[in-house]
Parts: structure tokens; sequence; C-alpha cells
């Protein structure tokens, strides 16, 4: 235990001592990935890993940033926070199968994250009052963020390649998508948090929205995100297809009538999500409805009541049959390769590489919302957004590694605890004759 904690102090020392500048430092970072000494960053991982992230509440994120917002503070939370996270999901990487842990995509992926937790540990011996440690760790935070830009479409790369080479099993769905789950929605967290950051201590306002606490607006307006998203999807849509759909609003505050539909909530997070959705809705209902003279309009009704806020986006876009639902979901049954790698389809600017709805239920389920489909084939779909009223019960909802985790990992090849139908009805008339 001693040689252990020895060990991993000198490791520090060595990254403090040759750090003298970010640049020198990160090229140290460079030499230990490159030259075995990678051996140094399980042991940080393990040593992370052990800790529990600490999920912050809208109150906490607002307070960081508020008039007495301290920046030794938060600097001191997230040079441990950060490491905690990253820690915890790279724990979980190591349970994917081997041969997605192979993929070049996936080698790349890891070698960002081992770079940026040995990055952001470097600080954990550093002084909280020197005023050029904060500057340098609000680089290493853009730094960090600036690395991780790809990190989505690099994962889908890599469940491509892996479903190429080796296909799709139920068992690898179900593992891919429990762990991608988690992947994303940690990276979710971790880029809130480095975004607050350095927004809020970069010493400016946002002159668009001076009363913004980094990406929080404390008085979100639901019903202008919604006419935002609809607006730049439909000029997509027009694009493309020469025509979109319109949109009918119905706005019902049973908390204070006749007043805006107000929330503390990342503006950016609900444009993502309802952006998604009606990228979806356009397409559905222009391909659907390609030979009528009129496209029925899309409808979106949104709620706030005392618990929900809830938004529910309807279209006539011809629906989706139930068993197809879950897919719609799914990392690996819908993966299609990334757009950009694709010649240039009709629909390629309304449809991604099929991570929009997974990635927008992410979003809702971040601050404890939600995001549900339901469909009536043959006619259209309900798309709904819950996110939550209140700021006290607005709190981040994260993956942590333990037990539990652990054993969704551990391959289960045991049947299943349903009936599987057979694909022929038996002839009981022929059985029973047999049987006599
Ligand atoms: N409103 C809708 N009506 C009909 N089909 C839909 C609707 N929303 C989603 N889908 C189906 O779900 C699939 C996955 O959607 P999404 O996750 O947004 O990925 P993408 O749009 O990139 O394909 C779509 O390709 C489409 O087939
Ligand atoms: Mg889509």
């Amino acid at each position: 235990m001693l040689r252990r904690r020895r060990r991993r102090k000198s490791l520090l020392l060595l990254l403090t001592v040759s750090g003298a500048t970010g640049e020198r430092n990160m090229k140290f970072a460079q030499f230990l990935l490159k030259n075995g000494s990678v051996a140094g960053i399980p042991k940080q991982v393990e040593r992370f890993s052990k800790f529990s992230p600490s999920p912050l509440s809208m109150k906490q994120f607002l307070d960081f940033g508020s008039a007495n917002a301290c920046e030794k503070t938060s600097f001191v939370f997230l040079r441990q926070e950060l490491p905690v996270r990253l820690a915890n999901i790279m724990k979980e990487i190591d349970f994917l199968p081997d041969k997605l842990l192979g993929t070049p995509s996936l080698k790349l992926l890891t070698s960002w994250y081992s770079q940026s937790l040995l990055e952001l540990i470097d600080f954990l011996e550093r002084d909280p009052d020197d005023k050029e440690v904060l500057t340098s760790f609000t680089q290493t935070l853009v730094n960090v963020r600036n690395r991780h830009n790809n990190v989505v479409p690099t994962m889908a790369q890599g469940v491509v390649e892996y479903k190429d080479a080796f296909g799709v099993d139920p068992v690898t769905n179900q593992n891919v998508q429990y762990f991608l789950d988690r992947f994303y929605m940690s990276r979710i967290s971790t880029r809130m948090l480095m975004n607050q950051h350095t927004l809020i201590f970069d010493g400016s306002v946002n002159p668009a929205h001076p009363k913004h606490i980094g990406s929080i607006d404390p008085t979100c307006d639901a019903v202008e995100v919604v006419k935002d998203a609809y607006e730049t999807s439909k000029m997509l849509c027009e694009q493309y297809y020469l025509t979109s759909p319109d949109m009918e609003i119905t706005e019902v505050n049973s908390k204070n009538p006749g007043q805006p539909l107000h929330i503390v909530y990342v503006p950016s997070h609900l444009y993502h999500m309802l952006f998604e959705l009606f990228k979806n809705a356009m397409r559905a209902t222009v391909e659907t409805h390609e030979t009528s003279p009129t496209l029925p309009s899309i409808k979106v009704r949104i709620a706030l009541g005392t618990e929900d806020l809830t938004i529910k986006m309807s279209d006539r876009g011809g629906g989706v049959p139930l068993r197809k639902i879950d897919r719609l979901f799914s990392y690996m049954y819908s993966t299609a390769p990334s757009p950009v790698h694709v010649d240039n389809s009709r629909n390629a600017p309304l449809a991604g590489f099929g991570y929009g709805l997974p990635i927008s239920r992410l979003y809702a389920r971040y601050f404890q919302g939600d995001l549900q489909l339901y469909s009536m084939e043959g006619y259209g779909t309900s798309a709904v957004i819950y996110l939550k009223a209140l700021s006290s019960e607005s709190v981040e909802r994260l993956p942590v590694f333990n037990k539990s985790a652990l054993r969704h990992y551990q391959a289960s090849t045991e049947a299943d605890d349903w009936c599987v139908p057979s694909k022929e009805p038996k002839n009981l008339g022929e059985n029973r004759s047999s049987l006599i």
C-alpha cells in the first residue's frame, strides 16, 4: 500500500516538475502515453474511480456563478471532480468487448481520455491562491474540451467498424447500449462543468444574454426555444424538400395562467432536443405526404405544472410500428455511417447517423427529465420531453462505476425468461394424433 502510494506520488511529482509550461506538460503527457508509462494511467484511473461523482443541482450551478462566485472554490472542486468523473467512465470503457476496444477509433478515443486525465490531475498539487495556476487551469479546460470535440462521431465510427466486422447480437447490443448511455451522459456532464467554469471566469458577460449564468438561463422561456428550433429546422427542410410543414403551438401555464413558461434550464440542451425532434417530424411529414398538395402541421403543446414542464410534439408523418420503437434509441441497431462519409443523399441534412433520439433522451435525463416516443403506425408520432419544473429537483443524473454497474457487463448468455414464439406454429392436430 505504502509502495503504491509512493509511486503514485512520484508520478505526480514528475508531472509537476516537468510541466513548467502547458506545452511542455502536454508533450510530457504524450511521452508518457507513447513510452509504456501508460502503466501510470490505470493506477490513476483506479485511484479516482474509487470516488463517486458528486451530482450538482441547478442551484449549486447558479451559486458557482453568482455575484460572489469564487474561481478558487470552483477550481478546487473541479480539479478533483473532473478526474473522478473521467476515471469512473474509463473503468467502464475497459469492459467493452475487446474487438470494439481494438478498433482504431476506440484506441484514439481512449488516448484522449488518458491524456486529459493526466493534464487535470497535474493541478492537484498546485496552489489555488496563485492567479497563474487558475489561468492555466482554465486554458487546460479549453484544451480538454477541444480534444474531446469529436468523441461522439469517433465512438460511432468505432461501433460501425465493429458492426461491419462482427455483426450485432442482442447481448452485445444491450451491453453497448448500457455503456454508451452512461458514456455520453458522463460526457454531457463533464462538458457542462468545463463550460460553466470557462464561461463564468473568463471575466466577461455574454452580451447577447447578460442574465445567463454560464450556459444556464435562470428564466428560460420554453416557447421561445421551441420557436428557434422550429425555424432552423424549417430552413433546412425547405432547402432540401422545397417545402415544410407549419407549426401550431398551444401553451398552458397552470401555475401562473397567461404568464410565459419559465424554467431554470440550459437553453442549448433544450434546443438540441427540440431541433432533433423537429428534423425527424419534418422529414417524416414531408416524405409521407410527398404527393399531397398540403402538409399536415406539426402540433406542439407545452404545459407547466407544479412538477413537470412537458413538451409534446405531434406529427402526422406515418408513424413507426411498436416493434421498432426501442431500436430508434439503440446506438448499435440504428448507427448509419457518419453523414460526413456518405455522399450527399437527399435526406442527409435532416437525418444524421441515428444518434439524434438517444442523445436527446440523455440531455432530457441529465437533469432528471425524460424523452419518450409514442407512435401510431399509419398515422403519426408524438415525442414528449419531460423536464423538472423546479430547479431544486433539477440535479445531475450521473453514472457511477460500482458493483451493480459491473454486473451489467458480465456477459449474460442465459436464456430469455419469456417464451420465444416459434416461427412455424406447431401442427397441434398432428401432435395429438401421435400421442394417441
Ligand atoms: N417523428 C418520426 N416519424 C417517423 N419516424 C421517425 C420519427 N422520428 C424518428 N423516426 C425514425 O427514427 C430514426 C432515428 O431517428 P434519429 O435518432 O433522429 O436518427 P436519424 O434522424 O439520424 O436517422 C429515423 O431515421 C426515423 O426512421
Ligand atoms: Mg434525426
